[in-house]
């Protein structure tokens, strides 16, 4: 005989209110800035790639993206006029103005990705100064089909440099998202707080 689930029927559920502690905490998007020198070519190109990729993916919540540059010449302005022209060709909207880095970046954002080897010196003798612990590396680290030690400054030079540029940003902020979600998985969402740097 089957008798209908009752009120004393131990398969019948219940809904109950999660206990306290089991509430899921307040998912922490991780927070990624890209630097360059004057932050109107290469460190905005990063931000907008990376910003298309994640639209791409429908990612958009699970990340907070800057970009900055190590000097104070351009800020305010917006991304070169040559590099907006270049990414607008990929279908990629630059929208960002300049600023400078400050030590408080170092301590708000979980990776900082530099272009290249001064960048990189320059904002890890700032970290050191204020005690951040953003992660920095550099960013062409994260490329998978080009072998590039460095993102090309392409301000003084002709237009296959920010073509050149473009190329590489592609291919490692694909590779930096890649690497990205990884973590994610792995130790779950980041904390409040930047993780101690290597
Ligand atoms: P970025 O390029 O570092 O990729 O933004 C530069 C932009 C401006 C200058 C140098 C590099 N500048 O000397 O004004």
């Amino acid at each position: 005989m089957i008798l209908p689930a009752g009120p004393n029927d131990p398969l019948e559920t219940t809904p109950m209110a999660p206990p306290d502690h089991a509430v899921e905490p307040a998912a922490v998007p991780t927070r990624v800035l890209f630097v360059c020198l004057g932050n109107i070519c290469r460190s905005p190109a990063a931000e907008g790639v990376f910003l298309h990729l994640l639209a791409r993916e429908d990612l958009e919540h699970h990340f907070q993206v800057d970009s900055a540059g190590t000097g104070g010449w351009h800020v305010g302005s917006p991304a070169d006029r040559r590099m907006r022209a270049a990414a607008a060709r990929r279908g990629i909207e630059l929208t960002s103005r300049a600023r400078q880095i400050e030590a408080a970046d170092l301590h708000h954002f979980h990776h900082v990705l530099t272009m290249d080897e001064e960048n990189l010196a320059a904002v890890s003798r700032l970290a050191r100064q204020s005690e951040g612990r953003a992660r920095i590396t550099p960013l062409t680290s994260h490329c998978r089909r080009h072998a590039a030690p460095a993102v090309p400054d392409p301000y003084y030079g002709g237009a296959d440099g920010f073509e050149e540029v473009l190329d590489l940003l592609e291919d490692a902020c694909a590779g930096l998202l890649a690497s990205l979600i990884e973590e994610q998985r792995r130790l779950g969402p980041p904390g409040t707080d930047p993780p101690i740097r290597r």
